[in-house]
């Protein structure tokens, strides 16, 4: 493509230097080649070169067009990227013919485009009342945002009448007053072409869908309060966008913010191109071009329905996808890949007499969900609402949405690598085989067997150091031990567990790993019948009872989600620990003086122990994921256990890190680049580390901070560290009794675990020697700057309040 403006600058000569030079000393002056707004009477001319800047030179408006072409449009491009990478386009279906249009403020108040016989090609066509005519002024904003107003009211802005680009700021309301992005008609030719893009006016939750005139090209998945479930969403996108509530209209919208991400220099912009894809581009200053960050649809089988009702698209080695139909479904055309799926056993549907129906639901794990969800609101039973209308077809638990379900065909599946989200369907109970249960209750027993051979980490344990895990059976038809391991399968399993990874686990190793298993009967008796005075609490994967076993030592029982169907039932057991929770202790007010110095340090040396284990002495590298003072118990003389490995990912021993699409864990805790870009490593777990480590020392919560004049703990320590008053985050009930040196000396090395590059924060072994040894000296930490901006911790709304928990890596949330 090749674009042609008129104007100097974009050729980045230094005679374009000079002539703002001009214009910067002649601001007023008439004649000057480029201004920063359009009065009544100003004219900006293709003739003459001349553009409209916006106030600090990102972005400019000019007149445009093609080789072999007179046809001149006005657009908006960047005014320091060369190309012209044109972002918006006024008169896209009304080109000039010839260079001699202008931009000017007519009579009636509105911006317009006149042609050389000043015949009104374009205008912004708002309606503005006679006392107001002479005072439009356009300008455009430093965000490329074109804006008519009348010196106080906004009457007209570009970004509400987008053509084919999406620039950061921009908000595209997600009911009512939506707006669609049309592609250009070729590479050179804006004229609107047959591709929108928008949200989807089918309802909520909401989606990005691309349309191909009237038809379905690609949808992005849902909107789940932090990423769009069905796009593998690079890590720009995990604290690019969010959907805003605004404060006039109590409208919702999406915008893009890309202040935190990339320093606010760098420059991203989505567009529907011609062709039919949605891309994300970011400008690289150092290459000089813009890169692809993402495509929608990426291949051809992410094109939308690419394979039909009823079936989903999976990848195979080769890295193509093929058609398969889901489970309990079978070709509609026999030989027709793409042709669909129906149905082998028809439903029994409707409910019967008290019952449920004989249906039941298969688990989909690492789905792309179908389109055309309904959002179940008021719902404690996804599951059961569903099984009692005849025509529901499928549910899903999503963590930041809820409930959802599908009423008639599912369309539009995909099956992922990784990520994305479980999708249960319903099925006749003949179809329905149960191995997927199985597959979790499994996975389980391998984590536990694996974190259980070290001392400091507690997870499943009852007699001392001897290990017992999960007890399985069924209480209606078989009450006997389940044989649990197959080698085969538990080597598959942790595969599973942890992504792609791949384990060098041996099966003969693991039949060493002594597992005993209590039958049902057992359990039960131990917890009264699960009783509710025995009931501790309730976590993401189902209630927690205490138990106590015929030798006399206290348990709790994990009893996971009852409902997977098939009276089968999964139990975990664990050690009892009466003193609950760090968290118990250090943020009750009460509580905290029990917590003096000698045992606040004793607590970190151990979890700083522990942490050391999982990341360098258990043969399989832990990373634990989900540290932090909720997920530290104490035992009952006060000797920290961490536990709570819903999160962990086991790594092999030469991976030092790894990517993920889904973050979770704890905002607070969780460090920039997980959140950011989804990376996580054993310096992931030092930072959040550092944080508890402030945390113990100054008996503060991390994120009690929000009303306050820092953004953070971190911020707020940083702010102390340098100004020398560091005992001042020293908690005011041992401050005194403390010693003065060994606590500063464990402020440093929290400050020097918080860093906000890994690379700067020390590994735990380094910890645990600073911890140990007060003759290290310690560098000097960098100052943490991402967790001191307020905006990182804006975003903590997404775990609050939400108690669904949709796939093993979430861990039980605790409400703040
Ligand atoms: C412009 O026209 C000339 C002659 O018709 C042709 O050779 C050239 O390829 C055209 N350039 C573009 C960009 O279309
Ligand atoms: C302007 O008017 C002249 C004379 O009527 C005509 O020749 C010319 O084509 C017009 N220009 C445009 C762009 O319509
Ligand atoms: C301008 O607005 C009026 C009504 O507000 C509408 O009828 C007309 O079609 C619009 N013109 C253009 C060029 O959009
Ligand atoms: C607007 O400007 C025109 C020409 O400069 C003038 O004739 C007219 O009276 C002005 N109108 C108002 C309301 O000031
Ligand atoms: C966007 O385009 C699609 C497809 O043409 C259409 O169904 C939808 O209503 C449009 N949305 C808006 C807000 O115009
Ligand atoms: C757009 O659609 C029209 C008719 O629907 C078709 O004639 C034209 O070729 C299409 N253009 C592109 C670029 O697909
Ligand atoms: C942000 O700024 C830091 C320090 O100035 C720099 O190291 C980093 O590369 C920048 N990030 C981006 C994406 O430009
Ligand atoms: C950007 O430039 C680099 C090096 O010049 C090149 O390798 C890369 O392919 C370019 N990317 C695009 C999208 O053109
Ligand atoms: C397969 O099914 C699709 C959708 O029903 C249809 O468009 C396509 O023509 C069929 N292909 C063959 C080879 O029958
Ligand atoms: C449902 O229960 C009622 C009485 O409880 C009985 O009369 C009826 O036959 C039952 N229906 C079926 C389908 O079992
Ligand atoms: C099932 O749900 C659909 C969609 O909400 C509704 O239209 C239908 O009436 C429901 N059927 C029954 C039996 O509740």
């Amino acid at each position: 493509m090749m674009i042609t403006t008129n104007h100097c600058q974009t050729l980045f000569s230094f005679a374009c230097l000079s002539c703002f030079f001009c214009f910067c000393s002649e601001f007023s002056c008439a004649a000057s080649t480029s201004r920063v707004s359009i009065k009544h009477g100003d004219f900006i001319r293709d003739k003459e070169g001349e553009v409209l800047v916006s106030n600090g030179f990102n972005f400019v408006v000019g007149f445009f067009g093609f080789q072999n072409s007179s046809s001149r449009y006005v657009g908006i491009w960047y005014y320091n990227i060369p190309g012209p990478q044109v972002v918006w386009v006024a008169n896209r279906n009304k080109p000039i013919n010839g260079n001699g249009g202008s931009i000017t403020i007519s009579t009636n108040g509105n911006l317009v485009i006149l042609d050389e016989n000043k015949t009104q090609l374009w205008s912004t066509n708002v309606s503005i009342i006679d006392s107001n005519k002479n005072n439009s002024e356009a300008v455009l904003k430093d965000n490329g945002n074109l804006v008519l107003s009348n010196g106080k009211v906004v009457l007209w802005e570009s970004f509400e009448n987008p053509t084919d680009t999406y620039l950061p700021g921009m908000k595209v309301p997600v009911n009512g007053k939506s707006f669609n992005f049309t592609s250009w008609k070729s590479s050179t030719d804006p004229s609107l072409g047959n591709h929108t893009m928008g949200i989807d006016p089918e309802g909520l939750p909401p989606q990005i869908v691309v349309w191909e005139g009237e038809k379905r090209k690609w949808r992005s998945g849902y909107w789940d309060g932090r990423v769009f479930t069905g796009v593998d969403m690079p890590g720009s996108f995990l604290h690019g966008f969010v959907l805003n509530l605004d404060n006039n209209g109590g409208d919702r919208y999406f915008v893009y913010n890309n202040k935190l991400l990339l320093n606010g220099t760098s420059s991203v912009r989505f567009q529907i191109g011609w062709d039919g894809y949605e891309r994300e581009f970011i400008w690289n200053q150092n290459e000089k071009n813009w890169t692809e960050k993402q495509k929608g649809p990426h291949n051809e089988w992410e094109v939308y329905n690419f394979c039909g009702g009823f079936a989903a698209s999976d990848l195979l080695v080769s890295g193509s996808a093929t058609c398969s139909c889901l489970q309990g479904f079978e070709l509609k055309d026999k030989g027709n890949l793409s042709g669909g799926c129906r149905r082998m056993t028809a439903l029994k549907g409707e409910q019967k007499n008290g019952s449920f129906g004989e249906d039941g639901f298969m688990e989909l794990r690492c789905m792309k969900l179908p389109d055309f969800a309904n959002l179940v609101v008021h719902t404690t039973d996804c599951e059961g609402d569903c099984l009692k209308n005849g025509s529901c077809t499928a549910y899903a638990e999503v963590m930041g949405i809820g409930c959802m379900a599908w009423y008639g065909e599912l369309v539009d599946l995909q099956k992922f690598e990784h990520g994305g989200n479980t999708l249960h369907i319903r099925l006749a109970h003949s179809d329905l085989v149960n191995n997927k249960k199985i597959v979790i209750l499994i996975i389980s027993a391998v984590l536990a067997g694996l974190i259980s051979l070290g001392m400091f980490v507690w997870l499943v344990r009852m007699n001392k150091r001897k290990l017992k895990v999960v007890s399985t059976a069924s209480p209606r038809k078989n009450s006997d031990i389940i044989p649990m391991f197959d080698a085969r399968k538990s080597r598959q399993m942790s595969a599973e567990l942890s992504g792609s990874i791949e384990l060098s686990l041996e099966g003969n190793q693991l039949s060493k790993t002594k597992i005993p298993f209590y039958n049902f009967i057992c359990m039960s008796a131990a917890t009264n019948n699960f009783s509710e005075e025995n009931k501790l609490g309730q976590g993401g994967f189902g209630p927690v009872y205490k138990g106590m076993l015929p030798t006399g030592e206290e348990i709790a029982v994990k009893r996971l989600s009852r409902r997977s169907g098939q009276g089968e039932e999964k139990l975990l057991v664990y050690e009892f620990m009466p003193n609950k929770s760090l968290d118990c202790f250090l943020f009750d007010p009460i509580k905290q003086t029990q917590l003096n110095w000698a045992r606040r340090f004793e607590i970190i040396e151990g979890i700083a122990r522990g942490l050391l284990y999982l990341h360098r002495d258990s043969r399989l590298r832990i990373i634990h994921r989900d540290l932090k003072a909720s997920n530290i118990l104490l035992d009952e003389n006060m000797n920290p256990k961490i536990s709570d490995f819903g999160l962990a990912r086991i790594f092999a021993g030469n991976q030092n890190e790894a990517n993920t699409t889904r973050v979770v864990g704890t905002y607070g805790y969780m460090s920039p680049e997980y959140v950011m870009e989804g990376l996580f490593s054993v310096k992931s777990d030092v930072y959040s580390f550092g944080v508890l480590l402030l945390e113990i020392v100054s008996g503060r919560k991390n994120t009690s901070f929000r009303h306050s004049d820092d953004s953070s703990l971190i911020g707020y320590a940083w702010h102390l560290w340098n100004e020398h008053r560091a005992m001042e985050l020293v908690d005011g009930c041992i401050r005194d009794s403390c010693p003065k040196n060994k606590a500063l000396r464990c402020i440093h090395i929290g400050m020097l675990c918080v860093q906000d590059s890994a690379g700067h924060r020390p590994n735990m072994s380094n910890v645990v020697l600073m911890l140990e040894s007060e003759a290290t000296t310690l560098p000097l930490p960098v100052q943490p700057l991402v967790t001191s901006m307020r905006s990182y911790e804006d975003r903590e709304f997404y775990m609050d309040g939400l108690d669904v928990s949709n796939d093993l890596t979430v861990t039980m949330l605790v409400g703040r």
